[in-house]
């Protein structure tokens, strides 16, 4: 049988079907599927891209990590406060949440954390449009300045819209002047996409609004839809200075797995998008419906969000910002739950409420969870 294959075949690189490191007896449909998810990436990528599949996000985080230490030849990576990266060794040096942190140092050397653009509660004490994006300025000093000690960055990786830190959204000029900043220093930038991508945004991917081609996308969440996918895909170039077989990983895509993402995809791109257009006009009109509600609210001092991917952030003052106390926050909690309805607070200050429903949640529904949130919430200010 062996003769049958020729030396050549066994030491061709999978990464001609578009797969890296994985078995070169490859099953069937993990090669449909690297096909199949660079069809779908940001045009740029699209079709000239490499796919290192993963069992879930952390995972092709850390795969990240050791790619662009591999591929650049330097050692630090940017990431930003508030972002939630995973719980592995590397992903969590890059993760900022004090719970995932906590006794489990030393995390790996060479991570420097930056602002994220929250404009809602800007570290620098400015407001947008008048701030001239002072964040995006800052990282482009962190990485272009001497004296700064970022002068090994091999990667900036950030989420293109954060979630566990609290649901916020980059003003639009922000993505392209952090691209900048990264090409003048010779960095790679890393789009995290596990949570804001597979049509939750209200586009396949999330960096898609701002235009930018990033150097690699981690992806996974919804594109298994509870079945452990995910993966870390790059520029064809970068990939291909991966050596073959140097990270095996035996369940990574499995025939199983790998068809339900196909599935997944086709559902989420049959009819032109169709559910992931619906997803971007549900969230504006549950935005809508929220930040409406809110005027006859106390507490409810900012909605924002993108597609069904929705924060809402609670304050004792509008004015102030100052974060709601934990108490109130819980007895929203239990207020929800006896209306039959689930939230899991998240952020800084635990005090943003995560409106995260299935992309196929119906409008009817959306609005009833609009009225019961709004419900639950008067019934505390009371
Ligand atoms: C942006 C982001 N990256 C990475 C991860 C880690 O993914 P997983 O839980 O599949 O390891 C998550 C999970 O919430 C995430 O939101």
């Amino acid at each position: 049988m062996s003769t049958l294959i020729s030396r050549q075949a066994l030491q061709s690189p999978r990464s001609a079907a578009g797969i890296l490191g994985l078995s070169r007896f490859s099953n069937t449909r993990r090669t449909e599927l690297a096909l199949k998810v660079s069809s779908v990436m940001p045009e740029g990528l699209r079709d000239n891209c490499i796919t290192y599949f993963t069992q879930g996000g952390s995972g092709a985080v850390e795969t990240a990590i050791k790619f662009v230490r591999k591929i650049t030849g330097r050692s630090q990576i940017v990431a930003f406060h508030g972002d939630y990266h995973g719980v592995w060794c590397g992903a969590v040096s890059l993760t900022t949440g004090d719970q995932y942190r906590e006794g489990y140092g030393p995390f790996i050397p060479g991570v420097i954390h930056v602002p994220y653009p929250y404009c809602y509660r800007c570290c620098f004490g400015m407001e947008y449009p008048s701030c001239g994006v002072q964040c995006a300025k800052y990282v482009d000093y962190v990485l272009n300045t001497p004296y700064t000690a970022a002068d090994d960055v091999g990667a900036v990786i950030f989420e293109p819209q954060q979630g566990e830190g609290g649901y916020v959204i980059p003003p639009p000029e922000y993505i392209p002047m952090l691209k900048e900043a990264c090409e003048k220093h010779g960095a790679l930038l890393i789009a995290d996409e596990v949570q804001a991508g597979a049509g939750r945004s209200g586009k396949m991917w999330s960096i898609e609004y701002s235009g930018v081609v990033p150097d690699m996308i981690t992806w996974g969440k919804g594109m298994g839809s509870d079945v452990p996918m995910a993966g870390l895909t790059m520029r064809r170039d970068l990939g291909e200075k991966i050596r073959e077989s140097s990270q095996p990983n035996t369940f990574a895509a499995n025939a199983l797995s790998a068809a339900v993402c196909m599935t997944n995809i086709d559902i989420l791109t049959e009819d032109d998008n169709a559910l992931i257009r619906r997803a971007g006009e549900l969230g504006e009109h549950i935005k809508g419906l929220l930040n409406e509600g809110a005027k006859d609210t106390r507490t409810i001092g900012d909605v924002r969000g993108r597609g069904l991917f929705i924060g809402i952030e609670m304050v004792k003052d509008k004015e102030t910002k100052e974060p709601l106390d934990l108490d109130s926050i819980v007895q929203i909690i239990m207020g929800l739950l006896r209306r039959g309805m689930v939230m899991v607070p998240c952020g800084r200050f635990g005090n943003v409420f995560r409106f995260m429903p299935p992309l196929v949640l119906t409008k009817e529904h959306a609005e009833k969870a609009c009225e019961i949130l709004l419900d639950a919430v008067k019934e505390v200010e009371k």
